[in-house]
């Protein structure tokens, strides 16, 4: 089983809060692709487009913190760039080891728009 290097924290993973934040229009995001996603707070989410739908998870792999948002996507699944853990990014559990899931977000479209509830 892969190491679980537990000194690399998500310093970037936005606070819950229970609310919307637009981040961007359905045009910004390509099918098929994974983007970063920057908020104001300095936070940081992956997004991804597939098959007409958004799903946002942490963009910070928990083995040794590569951005998410630069992986590999296949289907619903995420391939960690650096070292090939594996992701759904529906659920942001882990793929690869039981101790390795990162935290998923409910993505909302309204008007062309967007926006993760955090
Ligand atoms: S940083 Fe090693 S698999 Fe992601």
């Amino acid at each position: 089983m892969p190491s679980f290097n537990q000194k690399f924290g998500n310093f970037k993973k936005p606070p819950r809060e229970g609310r919307q934040v637009t981040v961007g229009k359905v045009a910004d995001v390509p099918e098929g692709r994974g983007a970063t996603v920057e908020l104001a707070s300095g936070a940081e989410l992956a997004l991804y487009h597939i098959e007409g739908k958004f799903y946002a998870i942490e963009n910070f792999c928990p083995h040794k913190g590569a951005p998410l948002a630069d992986g590999n996507l296949c289907g619903h699944t995420i391939e960690c760039d650096w070292h090939g853990w594996r992701f759904d990014v529906r659920t942001g559990q882990c793929l690869t080891t039981t101790s390795g899931d990162v935290e998923a977000y409910e993505v909302v479209v309204e008007d062309g728009l967007i926006k993760i509830v955090v």
